[in-house]
């Protein structure tokens, strides 16, 4: 999406003949929106229709927990035991029609080929490293980066070390938000990050291998499997702007100000009806006034979802890394109780953390249930004869978390 790439070989023009050893290539147009959005064209060994045999197909199953409650929630997700592979390991947290969050900690190596056929990904690399092996090339990655993947790209995990994601799955096409870019598509000077921080695959391997090679396909609401008779890397080029790539989180660049920067400026991607932002640490606002932290905000027809990836949430009752929470719409939220007095002051923030917010109620898991702490709804709550102590010489002013 973001520029057009080129790998291995192409023909001069489209719909040529274009041969390996003598042997015509199967030209396959990958492409969004009909024939008017993004494509790419790939140069295949074999008919990607081609199948051996048909597997099973095993229909998605969402356990919805429906709380006693509409409340603030917060989730502790560090102590959550590995499972799975990178995509069984996949556990759903909240969702709606627009976007699917997921936890994954995978335990078990992907024996299989998969492609989502019916969404984009964004994977959030909290802990791990390793290669996204796709059919447009090798894609590495490491700890921060956002691996956006365009529907219809077949993929495999082939991690090193353990990981920790953070899973965003969307029916809509995710992408750079569009008042970072000109009319030709070229990052603008005020965007938050530049053409050098995206990666496309490094290097297109074209395989040859005959044999069994599974492929799961996510479709339907569902995990179709075929079986081929040919690896599905077979590409000898391809070329457009439909491909995946990598994003850091450390690479975008923070936008201050002299007072508060609302929320869009954290802004890292587009959805359909919900954005994920990045906020990392940076200079705070710099006016001798200022309150550095948010005012309290009624997202009346949002809802916010934080996953705290590093730095300090201590004067964050309770917050530590891998904690999520979720503001849902309807209700106010903020900073509490002192904390915006004790902000005063605050010259930066160390805070890393990746936010989605949605227009449309997010709807529970029972994964969700299993890691709720049902006491954040009252951590705004004092006694009545509480005082509220201004800030104190012991308290440590980079402990506060500059957005929640
Ligand atoms: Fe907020």
């Amino acid at each position: 999406m973001p520029t057009y790439q080129v790998r291995g070989d192409v023909p001069r023009k489209r719909h040529v003949q274009f041969r390996d050893n003598g042997r015509l290539l199967t030209e396959e147009v990958m492409g969004l929106e009909g024939f008017s959005g993004n494509e790419s064209i790939l140069y295949h060994l074999t008919s990607p229709c081609r199948v051996r045999e048909l597997g099973d197909f095993e229909a998605i199953e969402r356990e919805e927990w429906v709380p006693d409650a509409h409340a603030h929630r917060h989730m502790h997700t560090a102590g959550v035991e590995p499972a799975g592979d990178e995509i069984s390991g996949r556990r759903l947290l909240m969702w709606n029609s627009d976007v699917e969050i997921s936890l994954c900690r995978p335990s078990e190596t992907m024996e299989f080929f998969y492609r989502n056929g019916e969404g984009d990904e964004v994977v959030f690399v909290h802990e791990g490293k390793g290669t996204l092996e796709t059919i447009f090339g090798d894609l590495p990655y490491r700890e921060g980066d956002y691996i956006v993947i365009p529907r219809g790209a077949t993929y495999k995990f082939a991690p090193e070390g353990p990981q920790r994601h953070i899973v965003f799955e969307s029916p809509g096409l995710i992408e750079i938000p569009r008042r970072y870019r000109n009319e030709y598509g070229q990052l603008l000077e005020h965007a938050p990050f530049y053409h050098r921080d995206i990666h496309p695959p490094t290097e297109l391997k074209t395989y040859r291998d005959s044999g069994d090679h599974t492929v799961k396909v996510r479709v339907r609401d569902g995990y179709q499997t075929y079986v081929l008779d040919y690896h599905p890397f077979d590409l000898v080029g391809w070329d457009g702007y439909v491909y995946p790539w990598t994003f850091n989180i450390n690479d975008f660049e923070p936008i201050t100000g002299r007072i508060h920067m609302p929320p869009p400026s954290h802004q890292t991607f587009a959805g359909q009806n919900f954005v994920i932002c990045s906020f990392c640490p940076r200079k705070l606002d710099f006016d001798p006034m200022a309150i550095p932290i948010p005012y309290h905000h009624s997202n009346v027809n949002s809802e916010e979802m934080i996953y705290y990836v590093d730095g300090q949430f201590s004067s964050r009752k309770g917050i530590e890394i891998g904690s999520i929470t979720l503001h849902p719409s309807g209700i106010p939220h903020g900073p509490q109780p002192g904390l915006a007095e004790k902000s005063i002051g605050m010259t930066e923030t160390h805070e890393l953390a990746v936010m989605c917010d949605t227009f449309h109620p997010l709807r529970l898991t029972t994964f969700a249930q299993e890691l709720d702490d049902p006491s954040y709804a009252y951590s705004w709550y004092e006694e009545p004869d509480a005082v509220t102590e201004a800030k104190t010489a012991d308290e440590d002013p980079a402990g506060v978390t500059s957005h929640f």
